[in-house]
């Protein structure tokens, strides 16, 4: 019986493009479910937007020198193009910077306030007065209070996925300047977590919300037996959506707050665009509400979102809320700041058109359960030995031979072997078992079994060999042939919501009108005889994937590594940060060695004089064990002629000779007439003290 859903797959931060570790945890599961449920002819709203508010993007700005709004306005263009690249099929794509989207979620608050939902409070918050800025969200980086992690963001860690106030952080650090951050009144809204707690036990734990997957229910579970807190749904920032009541001036919805509202949004402006009645989507208790999200975003979905709308009171709660695990990259976790990722953007232009590869091939190992890796290989392998081999080679095989037996005609079959029936028994059970999966959000199982009807219809054909039998037995061919065609046609049908693009090309090769999803199971002919093959379409579905393609990815990888081992190779400043004020009282010359000798009974340090260009001083320096005197004589140095004067064994050193090390770690002198390569971390050797 056809229904109403409502999928919504969580909101990207527009503060980069997105990455393969995205289409896995989300977009493909959300997209292969809609797909199927729109197939088999249930009313579909699948929703997704740009997440435009929130400190990521402020942060992105600030270190791109341009406004927030560039940010968004640069990224939410990309992030839109790959997911229409990658035939993510959105009813709505749209944008928490839209104008309805401002509008629904300040109504929203609106509404929440005079209902007397929130709590007012004046707090001490963590402040930067150097920047000038509270520290709220990623503003602020310390240790996770539950699991010790020492990144946790200011409202969450990522590592626990738990969700905390940025206060109940231990050793929290300004992400803006590196300071601790010191305590500042000001006054927010809160959102009394612990007031729904009744609700959220009875609804996920006593509920049926235990056929949840056991990484939600159970993360969930056990933050709600550790007791809920209020949790502040206003910040001092300004890049946001203004609070919009009394005293919230100069103060946004935190974006946390909004985002998930930024569903309701998108629903509101396809419906409207699509003449439909968004409530139906969001009111109607008959409607079901899936999630999908990355388990990072678990906390929001199940706990702060469901209490947001249960306290407005008309809305409907989710029945279910498939969150993944994450994938890694070649045994390390994806990092947008390594640079250890594949863009969606990138990939296309080293896989034209190869969308479908990468969907499967994320599909196929998908972090359901667990994080999962995502290696090159794999993806190679997937390719070659599954999509080409199989799939490719199945579709190819019947294309090419029908072409040439029938000249593209669906033949007529003659009686039906054991074998025939079987098979054409077998074909028709996918639909079920594929849904089977696909309902309870197994996509990897769902997409093996795809790859299962391809694996009966070559080993049908391999058992069957029409090419060996076509000139003694033509009337048995066409049998073969026949069968062979509706294996090829159910598979058009049943790949959609897997790999859309090859469901489009092969219904293309067969000329096929639209079997429905349930007509696989029930038609006994899918592609009837007489019926025509579009000639000269025996494309083929894949192309092999060479090693050569597979080493320049691995190389890219090779080449962040390097950046990234490089990057932090970096030694941090060893001293005090100076003014400019400081280094304008150094008085540096370039000066002449005239004459040096070894300062007797020492090992290290030399007596020279130095012919500074105003006068000639004698200065102690601590270099005799790397030259001799006479190697010295003549080198011009440069000199920093107004350093207090020094005894050194009785010695007065008028004077400081600037010196630093070549790339083999040898001391040289910080030569005025030639350039080091590698005078950035001058070593002060000065009266044959090393004064580092
Ligand atoms: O984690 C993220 O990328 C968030 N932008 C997800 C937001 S989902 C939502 F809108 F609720
Ligand atoms: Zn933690």
């Amino acid at each position: 019986m056809s229904k109403r859903y409502t999928i919504t797959a969580a909101l990207p931060y527009t503060n980069g493009p997105i990455h393969i570790g995205h289409l896995a945890g989300v977009y493909v599961p959300a997209d292969i479910y809609s797909r199927y449920l729109r197939l088999t002819g249930n009313d579909v709203a699948f929703i997704c937007g740009s997440d435009e508010h929130g400190v990521p993007i402020t942060i992105k700005a600030k270190k791109e020198g341009v406004t927030p709004q560039d940010i968004v306005d640069k990224y939410h263009a990309i992030i839109k193009t790959s997911f229409e690249d990658f035939g993510i099929s959105f009813d709505n794509y749209s944008r928490t910077s839209a104008k309805i989207h401002h509008k629904t979620a300040s109504e929203f608050f609106k509404n929440l306030y005079d209902k007397n939902e929130f709590v007012e409070e004046v707090s001490e918050q963590l402040y930067d007065a150097d920047a000038n800025q509270f520290l709220a969200d990623r503003f602020v980086i310390g240790t996770c209070p539950k699991c010790g992690y020492e990144e946790a963001y200011g409202d969450q860690c990522e590592n626990c996925g738990t969700s905390h106030n940025a206060t109940d952080l231990i050793n929290p650090k300004s992400a803006i300047t590196g300071n601790a951050p010191t305590l500042k009144e000001t006054k927010h809204w809160f959102l009394p977590l612990n007031k729904h707690e009744a609700f959220l036990k009875e609804w996920i734990l006593k509920g049926h919300k235990k056929d949840w997957k056991p990484n939600v229910y159970g993360q969930v579970k056990s933050w709600i037996d550790d007791g809920l807190r209020p949790r502040a749904v206003t910040r001092d920032l300004d890049w946001g959506i203004p609070v919009p009541v009394e005293g919230g001036e100069g103060k946004v919805l935190y974006v946390w707050f909004d985002a998930p509202i930024g569903y309701i949004s998108a629903t509101k402006e396809w419906a409207k665009r699509v003449g439909k009645n968004w409530e139906d989507y969001w009111k109607d208790k008959n409607t079901k509400l899936v999630h999908f999200i990355g388990k990072d975003n678990i906390v929001f979905h199940c706990i702060i979102f469901p209490s947001i709308l249960k306290a407005e009171g008309s809305y409907i709660l989710p029945e279910n809320v498939p969150a993944n695990e994450f994938l890694n990259l070649e045994g390390n976790k994806l990092s947008t700041s390594k640079n250890w990722a594949v863009w969606l953007p990138d990939y296309l232009i080293d896989f034209p058109n190869q969308q479908d590869v990468l969907r499967y091939a994320l599909t196929a190992n998908a972090p359901e359960t667990k994080d999962n890796d995502f290696t090159w290989k794999d993806f190679q392998a997937r390719n070659n030995n599954e999509l080409v081999a199989i799939f490719g080679n199945f579709i190819n095989r019947v294309a090419v031979l029908t072409n040439k037996y029938y000249g593209s005609e669906v033949p007529e079959p003659s009686d039906y072997k054991t074998i025939d029936e079987e098979t054409l028994a077998a074909l028709k059970a996918y639909p079920a078992v594929i849904s089977s999966s696909i309902e309870r959000y197994r996509f990897r199982e769902a997409s093996q079994e795809l790859m299962n009807l391809a694996r009966l219809g070559n080993k049908y054909l391999a058992d069957e060999e029409p090419w060996k039998k076509v000139k003694d037995n033509p009337e048995r061919v066409k049998t073969i042939m026949f069968v062979a065609l509706q294996i090829a046609s159910a598979l058009s049908v049943l790949s959609e919501p897997f790999l859309p693009f090859t469901s489009h090309k092969l219904k293309g090769i067969l000329n096929s009108f639209n079997n429905s999803w349930s007509d696989v199971s029930s038609s006994d002919i899918l592609i009837p005889s007489g019926h025509t093959l579009q000639e000269g379409k025996a494309e083929l579905l894949f192309k092999p994937i060479e090693d050569s393609e597979i080493e320049k990815q691995l190389e890219k990888l090779e080449a962040s590594k390097k950046a990234n081992e490089a990057a932090k190779k970096t030694v941090e400043p060893q001293k005090e940060e100076i003014t400019f004020d400081d280094f304008t009282k150094l008085d540096l010359r370039v000066g002449t060695i005239i004459e040096a000798e070894k300062m007797p009974k020492t090992k290290k340090l030399l007596v020279l004089k130095v012919d500074t260009g105003i006068d000639i001083r004698t200065i102690v320096s601590g270099i005799a064990e790397s030259f001799k005197p006479e190697e010295v004589i003549g080198k011009r140095v440069t000199v920093l002629i107004n350093l207090a004067p020094r005894k050194l064994r009785g010695t007065e050193s008028q004077g400081m000779i600037l010196m630093t090390e070549d790339e083999t770690g040898n001391l040289v002198f910080v030569n005025p007439d030639t350039s080091t390569s590698h005078n950035n971390g001058i070593e002060e050797i000065s009266n044959g003290l090393k004064i580092s």
